[in-house]
């Protein structure tokens, strides 16, 4: 038998071991996932984690787009402490708590959602399903989810926002060419975004060595699909000579984004707390914790360890959501203890898109609503604002 035609007995094991607590290894975890998938899934509703979904997605993506998906930087350590950074909070339950009724439902500046996950900004989605971003955004409908849309999305915002059904945030990529940028908000507030989500972790470059390695693994010719045509956000705005990365960019930004907008805005890209104090100061109405999943510059320092430093930082004023590595629904029940108004998700909804189109993106917001909702009985928290730091145990540094 080879090595990809695992017997029912190991797809059996194997599922154990995904439901494991004692398993906190990622790679070693996916590893075997992938193994266990010689035995073909074939409808999302098999799929039992987010780490089944990802091996699925890696096998039928091409390679190219795949390693887009799922690269960090240099040597991915900051993409693995993202993940790693979990194991240093450790949950603590409560008992003999009624939690026959929970309500995981939340209101971010305004925006209702029914679960505290997000769909974070992911660039050129086309790229993992013909569904693209209006699949996503009718999954986020279907199962009361907020959602931020790309400036690289492969989908017009307007398209994006009417499949959504709600009011959707615009993530932006402010631009050294203050008109283009301009030009960029007023567009997404005409097509009814309620904030802007402006990303300040990239200001110049970036190696990403993982995605490098599975282009050159690429045989095929991808010119077709390549042709050089702007991103629909980009269309029709003169951008010779401009660039989406802007190095000169300062906290006057905000001042600048509010002359011109009415949208609220929402600072995506925070690691330290002074950063946190500086938004709120400069006038930023919510903040994400984020190292772009990994994928800016090579800190090494997980997420979710930033997450307590800038919850103090921020003591309450604005909301504080958090990405990178969420993976589970305990790891979302921990970062809402740390201080997390709500927890942004990239890849694992993309996995899904690219394993099954909008019915994946819909199983994957499936199982981590699940999941959530287990930690939270099993804590004894019936609301998302009762999740607090009494739940939740910092044992220090990961070791
Ligand atoms: C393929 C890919 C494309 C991304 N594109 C963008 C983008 O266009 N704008 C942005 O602000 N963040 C972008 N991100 C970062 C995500 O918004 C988010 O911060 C990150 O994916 C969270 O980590 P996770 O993938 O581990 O959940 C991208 C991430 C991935 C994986």
């Amino acid at each position: 038998m080879s090595q990809h035609q695992p017997t029912t007995q190991r797809r059996q094991f194997l599922k154990y071991l995904a439901a494991s607590p004692l398993l906190t290894s990622y790679s070693a975890f996916a590893q075997e996932v992938e193994e266990a998938l010689g035995e073909r899934l074939t409808e999302p509703g098999e799929v039992i984690n987010v780490f089944e979904m990802e091996a699925l997605a890696r096998e039928k993506l091409p390679p190219a787009h795949f390693g887009y998906l799922a690269t960090g930087v240099d040597s991915d350590e900051t993409l693995r402490a993202n993940r790693e950074g979990f194991s240093r909070f450790q949950i603590k339950p409560r008992r003999l708590v009624d939690v026959s009724e929970i309500d995981t439902s939340i209101n971010l500046l305004g925006t209702g959602a029914g679960s505290p996950i997000v769909l974070c900004p992911v660039g050129s989605q086309g790229a993992y399903h013909a569904d693209a971003e209006l699949g996503s955004a009718r999954a986020a409908a279907a199962k009361g989810h907020h959602m931020i849309l790309s400036t690289q999305a492969s989908t017009p915002v307007e398209a994006v926002a009417e499949a959504r059904g709600a009011p959707i945030w615009h993530q932006l990529y402010a631009t050294n060419r203050w008109e283009n940028t301009v030009q960029m908000l007023q567009r997404a507030e005409a097509a009814g975004c309620t904030a802007v989500c402006l990303t300040v972790d990239l200001p110049g470059g970036r190696n990403t060595e993982t995605q490098a390695r599975m282009t050159r693994s690429d045989t095929r010719t991808c010119t077709a699909c390549h042709t050089g045509q702007p991103k629909p956000m980009l269309e029709g705005l003169d951008m010779r000579g401009a660039s989406l990365n802007n190095p000169a960019m300062t906290w006057k930004v905000i001042g600048r984004m509010k002359e011109v907008t009415s949208m609220q805005v929402v600072i995506k890209g925070i690691e330290v707390g002074f950063d946190a104090a500086m938004a709120v100061q400069s006038g930023a109405d919510a903040i994400v914790v984020s190292n772009h999943g990994g994928r800016a510059v090579e800190t090494g320092r997980g997420s979710i360890e930033c997450l307590p430093e800038v919850a103090a930082a921020v003591n309450g004023r604005i909301p504080v959501l958090i990405d990178g590595g969420f993976r589970r629904g305990t790891d979302v029940f921990k970062a809402l203890a740390l201080g997390a108004s709500a927890v942004g998700i990239g890849r694992p909804y993309c996995f899904g898109l690219g394993a099954f189109g909008q019915a994946g993106v819909e199983r994957v917001l499936d199982l981590l609503n699940r999941e959530l909702a287990i930690a939270m009985r099993g804590s004894g928290t019936t609301s998302i604002a009762a999740i607090g730091p009494d739940y939740v145990h910092d044992r220090g540094r990961r070791v």
